[in-house]
């Protein structure tokens, strides 16, 4: 059955955005999550430098909330990440550590953190955002490629699977929705871990779109080929972003058009054996990440503020 399922954007802890905290303060937002949605990701909390603030400290509180409240409403949920060239803590990207002991602190990392949801997190994001647009391996800005050569992402994955031979472990980027360069490089990397029998089980397109560019059209295609070579594969992180200049209201024709790619989207998942989960990068708009991040760009999730639905929410639920 597919997952479908939503970032949590709270969990008492670690709020990049300047709103307040969803999953304590805003009652209607949590009723919602726990009722229409069967997964959870959290957008931050589990990130290196939200999770493992300090070299020996680790800081469970938020993800902790979030798995209890996945256990409450019967949800799984999705970790993520563990090597990753964002998001980490300053002790770690400003230290000076020998390869050695950089090795070191991933295995803890990777250890501490599986096993203790061992059981609660059904899949890991192990690896996010290895490889640039290009299809080139992060080899300069991921610190651990970097320091440690590309073998550390087999290792990564290794490590993962003896703290949770359970967990479904993928790699995860975004712009690899369609066949290019970047998902021919994923595609030619995980052939070359099953070939060595390092523990790659999916293969996830996060589908952070913008309705500025045209929709990848052979999506449910470039599932396909890493179904075919035995993957889960999931849209993980899914958004529709729309040019709003000085704050201007989407029109309805920007709202038909992010509605037919959240639909798309969906479709492709659904067309592909396999294809296990969809998840969309938070909601209502309130709490997205895309105004932040690209600004005079906004409204990209499927719900509106005071949580009515837009038609892409109603594409969705036809489309399910
Ligand atoms: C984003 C979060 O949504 C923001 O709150 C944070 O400030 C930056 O990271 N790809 C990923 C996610 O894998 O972790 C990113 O999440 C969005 C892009």
């Amino acid at each position: 059955v597919l997952k479908i399922g939503s970032a949590v954007a709270g969990g008492g802890h670690h709020l990049s955005q300047d709103y307040p905290d969803p999953f304590t303060g805003d009652a209607a937002y949590r009723d919602l999550l726990g009722r229409e949605f069967t997964s959870l990701s959290a957008e931050n909390q589990m990130k290196w430098d939200a999770i493992h603030p300090a070299p020996d400290t680790y800081d469970f509180a938020a993800p902790d909330a979030i798995a209890a409240f996945a256990r409450a409403n019967g949800q799984d949920v999705r970790g993520h990440t563990l090597l990753w060239h964002n998001q980490n803590p300053s002790w770690l990207t400003e230290g000076d550590h020998t390869p050695d002991e950089l090795r070191a602190i991933l295995r803890d990392h990777i250890q501490t953190v599986v096993g203790r949801y061992a059981g609660t997190i059904q899949q890991w994001d192990v690896a996010n955002e290895v490889f640039d647009d290009s299809g080139n391996l992060r080899t300069q800005d991921n610190i651990w490629i970097r320091e440690l050569g590309p073998g550390i992402i087999a290792d990564a994955f290794r490590w993962a699977h003896e703290a949770d031979p359970d967990a479904l472990l993928f790699f995860n980027d975004y712009n690899v929705e369609g066949v290019n360069a970047k998902s021919d490089a994923y595609y030619a990397l995980v052939q070359d871990l099953l070939a060595d029998g390092v523990p790659v089980h999916g293969f996830a397109a996060q589908g952070h779109l913008s309705i500025r560019y045209g929709f990848p059209g052979d999506l449910a295609q470039n599932l396909q080929r890493f179904a075919d070579l035995g993957l889960a594969t999931a849209l993980t992180e899914v958004d529709v972003r729309m040019d709003l200049p000085d704050g201007a209201t989407p029109t309805e024709a920007q709202l038909t058009q992010q509605a037919d790619y959240y639909q798309r989207m969906l479709e492709g998942c659904l067309a592909v054996d396999g294809c296990d989960s969809f998840t969309v990068w938070g909601l209502p708009d309130t709490y997205s990440w895309v105004p932040h991040t690209f600004p005079g760009e906004g409204a990209a999730t499927v719900l509106w503020e005071d949580l009515t639905r837009k038609p892409a929410y109603l594409a969705l639920q036809d489309t399910l």
